[in-house]
């Protein structure tokens, strides 16, 4: 999302300037500058297999093609390429409505007002005709975000999709600023939270269904809380209130065992202080809460959300969690997973690691925060077989990066000494997972955005940018880093080792001289299992031949680097959200916030000039010959 408050990492942790700085006088290589140097440096890790491409870099690069550091292990072999498609030009790269690359075509699913059960009450984006709180709280949400596809049957044309309504300003949801009455804070978080919905190709168009395990769960939803720090104190208000509801859900996760993760991020902004004496302590500082917010304004009518309320003090320790979801279950509790930890999540990317056991890696988005696994203590299957959550039983690691392109991933334990100096229990090491990681020296990121895992092992992140970043380094290797970039690790011992080897992928910088592959701001994404990555941006993207680029989808080929544009959204929207069917040759994405809610912007998904709302929505996308998406 657009809001990402700051920094809030006080913590001095070593970054890599000093490393660096080192490094680069070593190998000579800052003529090339500080993106070469980068790659150079990890292309030189001796025996390490995965890094080892640079002739198929020098090639691609030879031919005009932005480079990406791929994986090393399939080149050889591998002669086609992986993505087939005439590219989105600049000059469609732009303006009020979508592009799609020719050989592609796509549909709208699901706009913002869409009734849960067809035939609720609708709202199609007239100006002066907004839905009430009650007609939201049967209504797809706003700022549609990660989502994902659950089959139904053989699953390729019928499926639960489960899809996360990040944020919707107050301007583009109630057409005003600021709330001026409970009635318009029930309306606004009630557009916020997830939605289930059942989806069906019929006559050719896909399209949402009545169905009995449809639902919106949305800030007032009850929730419960699982894991090391479910009955904390922590987590208790002196108002003896209910947990209620999940907000700011940006990415998401999924499960083996077939549940869907909603991961809430910029929680903090949904909560002020309506006392102006009203100053944070340490945690709420780390966490970046404000007597403003983001200007929801929602504690001015709703005391969950004023900070200055003794009575609800806790009530923002109940946000920032990974929340599970049963797509299949209607009438389920979401519960919120506090072994997990408690950041700003972006997305929980869940692998199955060695010995069965479930591991999930996660971001927490911000300017210098930091990069997270959790491993859990045993097979998954027999977890849940003993009535266990693999997600309520297991470690927390955080990622340091270190000097000579390995890693660590450092336990967030209350047995570490660093750690019970400063916490009473693991409920609070896990309540405040920031501070925690803060003092045993993780490494902070350029805002550490998806996680997308490839069939081959590699891990792959975006870091979306930092304009803050003072002092390149090597996981970070650009000072300032507005357009981002992309890094990726493999772990020892399949996942769930505590030691990983690192490079990164690709600068968006490097991408700018070509007009099919010139990205900024990467943020969502995906690992095909045939070694494509899909790349969704959000936020500045670079001009081309004179055009400024809109928020856009690409595709890379991994083995080869090369990068394609395959869609391009509207003004001052996002792509995000990307789940497919599982013949691959159906793709859903997202467009949120399109014109920032703007009508003078653009009308999207109504038609152009037709004075409506924009209107956050599905893309639906197929390819036209019917093949494999990315193709
Ligand atoms: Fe919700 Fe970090 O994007
Ligand atoms: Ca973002
Ligand atoms: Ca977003
Ligand atoms: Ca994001």
């Amino acid at each position: 999302m657009i809001h990402d408050n700051g920094s809030s990492n006080r913590s001095g942790n070593r970054s890599f300037e000093d490393v660096l700085r080192a490094r680069m006088s070593r190998r000579n290589v800052l003529a090339r500058g500080a993106a070469l140097s980068a790659t150079g440096f990890l292309a030189a890790l001796a025996g390490n297999k995965l890094f080892t491409q640079e002739a198929t870099a020098a090639t691609a690069q030879a031919a005009g093609d932005a480079v990406a550091q791929g994986t090393g292990t399939a080149i050889a072999q591998r002669s086609g390429s992986l993505i087939n498609f005439s590219f989105v030009r600049a000059a469609d790269g732009a303006g009020a409505t979508p592009s799609i690359s020719s050989d592609y075509q796509y549909e709208v699913l699901i706009p913002w007002g869409t009734p849960i059960q067809p035939g609720g009450p609708a709202y199609n984006g007239e100006p002066n005709r907004r839905p009430t709180a009650a007609q939201q709280a049967q209504q797809v949400g706003i700022g549609h975000d990660g989502m994902w596809f659950f089959p139904i049957g053989d699953g390729n044309d019928h499926g639960m999709l489960a899809i996360n309504h990040e944020f919707g300003d107050n301007t583009h949801i109630l057409g005003k600023e600021a709330p001026e009455s409970l009635e318009d804070v029930r309306l606004s978080q009630h557009a916020h939270g997830a939605s289930v919905v059942e989806i069906r190709k019929e006559n050719g168009r896909w399209q949402n269904v009545s169905s009995s395990n449809a639902r919106r769960i949305h800030v007032n939803t009850p929730v419960t809380f699982s894991g090391p720090a479910a009955n904390s104190r922590l987590l208790r208000t002196a108002a003896g209130n209910a947990p209620l509801g999940t907000v700011n859900n940006c990415a998401n996760g999924k499960t083996p065992w077939g549940t869907y993760l909603t991961c809430e991020e910029n929680f903090n902004g949904y909560f002020g202080a309506k006392d102006a004496a009203w100053t944070p302590d340490e945690a709420q500082a780390r966490y970046g809460f404000s007597a403003e917010g983001f200007g929801y304004g929602w504690h001015l009518f709703d005391p969950r959300f004023d900070l200055s309320n003794s009575s609800y003090k806790n009530e923002e320790n109940r946000f920032g969690w990974v929340v599970e979801i049963d797509p299949m279950n209607g009438a389920q509790t979401p519960v919120k997973r506090t072994a997990l930890g408690r950041v700003k999540h972006e997305n929980a990317e869940v692998v199955v690691g060695q010995g069965g056991r479930a591991v999930v890696y996660m971001g927490d988005d911000e300017r210098f925060d930091y990069i997270y696994k959790f491993v859990s203590d045993s097979n998954w299957r027999s977890m849940i077989a003993r009535g266990i959550s693999p997600l309520d039983q297991g470690k927390l690691y955080v990622a340091k990066f270190n000097d000579d392109g390995t890693g660590n991933w450092i336990e967030l334990t209350i047995n570490n000494p660093a750690l019970r100096a400063k916490f009473a229990d693991q409920a609070e090491v896990l309540t405040y997972t920031r501070l925690a990681a803060d003092a045993v020296g993780a490494t902070p990121m350029d805002r550490p955005e998806w996680i997308s895992t490839a069939p081959n092992g590699d891990v792959y992140a975006t870091l979306t940018n930092n304009t803050r970043r003072t002092e390149a380094t090597p996981p970070n290797p650009q000072a300032p880093n507005p357009f981002g970039h992309i890094i990726k690790w493999r772990d020892s011992n399949n996942h769930v080792g505590t030691t990983f080897t690192w490079d990164i992928f690709v600068l968006a910088t490097d991408t700018h001289s070509t007009e099919k592959s010139a990205f900024g701001s990467p943020d969502g994404l995906w690992a095909d299992p045939d070694g494509r990555l899909f790349i969704e941006t959000d936020g500045d993207q670079p001009e081309v031949n004179g055009v400024k680029l809109n928020d856009q989808m690409l595709v890379a080929d991994t083995n080869t680097g090369e990068i394609r544009r395959i869609f391009s959204g509207v003004t001052d929207c996002e792509v995000t959200g990307i789940t497919v069917t599982p013949d691959r040759r159906t793709m859903f994405v997202n467009l949120q916030h399109p014109g920032n809610g703007d009508p003078s912007v653009t009308n999207f998904p109504a038609p152009q000039g037709s004075g409506r709302i924009p209107r956050d929505a599905t893309i639906v996308i197929t390819r036209k010959n019917g093949g494999i998406i990315g193709s």
